[in-house]
């Protein structure tokens, strides 16, 4: 490290979920923090800590600091609302009928195809500010409402926009291949042509996406279909992850993790085989308890067999105006736990250094450690185990993106 750096964070307990470090939350008390640019250069014991000057000193006051936390799966940049089929499901309708019925996915098409940019560019503001007033400093947005080639660079240039405005790290995915556009009705492979041919490569051209999705599900996409979206953005150089088997078992885990998928996403339905698939090739488990709970679901992820067989496990919100329309990454790390047994050090894992895995951004992010981006949150807590276990009330103190102080 350099005698001199940009800010100097003192008197802390640092949560850094170094898995080098000991115990599950690799922490260190009375821990020191450096930074220089947007980089951490130094992170220790303060006792540790090389002499130096700061330009900008923070004295934590005891507190507990955590990597900023990323929520690694939203489609928060939508038009409209479907809370008329929210009282429809508490009527007793499933997501799968109201879907068949064109409502779902297909409405939220509708409105976000009829939103101006402007539009659908006010209407995620508040979702975005939400999740980083609970100190998530990366956010993952995908696009998927426009299932057409406009509206899907709408999308996506909305959430690029956002990037620009508020003083957090946006990640964009295309999920062209979230569902069957009306226009497409019983051509689902001509609309799969039409994805991987002039979508996706349109998406790259624009550098709109860092990554690529879709919906593998009886509902949405088959496995095939699936295969040839892969592959296609594989071309185009651009990571993929895949929405599987939240509502069956299909083998699109199996296929995704094969064919070296980032992440699997919701994957309540997996199978044994599918769990050694994501193993042996380093896919994430990205869990959404959100959905899990919007959708009333009884069938939860096998979390002790992923953990067993050493997946990283992310926890994210699935932000959407249908299966989950909660804007609270602590909330699902609350679900997590209770819902599908997660531990408090687990779902703090999975909402910063799994999360950064699923993201294929872990050599950046995700844990406190020189090198990386000093992406931080400040808490007022007396032990980690409070972001899982309390809801509502405990923000955080101070926010810092890439080194910089954000008012939280
Ligand atoms: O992750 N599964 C598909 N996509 C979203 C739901 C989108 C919607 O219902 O609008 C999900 O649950
Ligand atoms: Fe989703």
């Amino acid at each position: 490290m350099t005698e001199r750096c940009d800010l100097l964070i003192t008197n802390v307990h640092a949560a850094t979920m170094d898995p080098s470090l000991p115990g599950a939350y690799g922490a260190v008390e009375d821990a020191a923090v450096a930074v220089t640019g947007n980089k951490i250069v130094w992170i220790g014991p303060r006792q540790e800590l090389p002499e130096c000057t700061a330009d900008q000193v923070v004295d934590g006051e005891g507190q507990w600091l955590t990597p900023g936390l990323i929520d690694c799966h939203t489609h928060l940049v939508y038009g409209g609302h479907r809370a008329g089929e929210f009282a429809r499901r508490l009527g007793g309708e499933s997501y799968e009928e109201v879907a068949r019925a064109g409502g779902g996915i297909l409405s939220t098409v509708r409105s976000t195809r009829a939103a101006s940019a402007e539009d659908l560019y006010r209407k995620a503001e508040p979702r975005l500010k939400a999740l980083m007033s609970e100190g998530v400093t990366t956010v993952e947005i995908k696009s998927g409402y426009g299932l057409e080639l406009d509206t899907e660079l709408k999308q996506l240039r909305v959430a690029r926009r956002l990037a620009q405005h508020y003083p957090v790290n946006i990640i964009t995915t295309c999920l062209a291949a979230h569902a069957l556009p009306p226009e497409y009705d019983g051509r689902a492979d001509e609309y799969i042509d039409l994805v991987c041919n002039e979508i996706l490569p349109a998406v790259a051209r624009e550098q709109l996406a860092d990554a690529v999705d879709m919906f593998c599900e009886t509902i949405a996409f088959s496995v095939e279909q699936c295969r040839k979206v892969i592959a296609a953005a594989q071309k185009l150089d651009l990571p993929v992850k895949v929405h599987a088997e939240q509502l069956a078992s299909t083998g699109a885990t199996r296929m995704a993790a094969n064919a070296g998928a980032l992440s699997v996403e919701h994957i309540e339905y997996i199978t044994d085989e599918d769990i050694a698939a994501m193993a042996e090739n380093g896919t994430a488990a990205v869990l959404l308890p959100g959905a899990f709970y919007t959708l009333k679901e009884t069938r939860v992820p096998p979390v002790e067999k992923l953990r067993a067989a050493g997946v990283p496990i992310a926890l994210s919100t699935d932000l959407n105006p249908g299966s989950c329309p909660i804007a609270s990454l602590r909330l699902m790390m609350n679900m997590g736990c209770n819902l599908f047994g997660l531990t408090p050090a687990e779902a703090l894992a999975g909402v910063t250094r799994s999360a950064a895995r699923a993201l294929g951004v872990c050599c950046s992010r995700g844990v406190l450690h020189a090198g990386l981006r000093a992406d931080m949150a400040l808490w007022p807590m007396e032990t980690p185990d409070q972001l899982a276990y309390e809801v509502g009330a405990l923000k955080p103190a101070d926010i810092f993106v890439g080194g910089l102080h954000v008012t939280a």
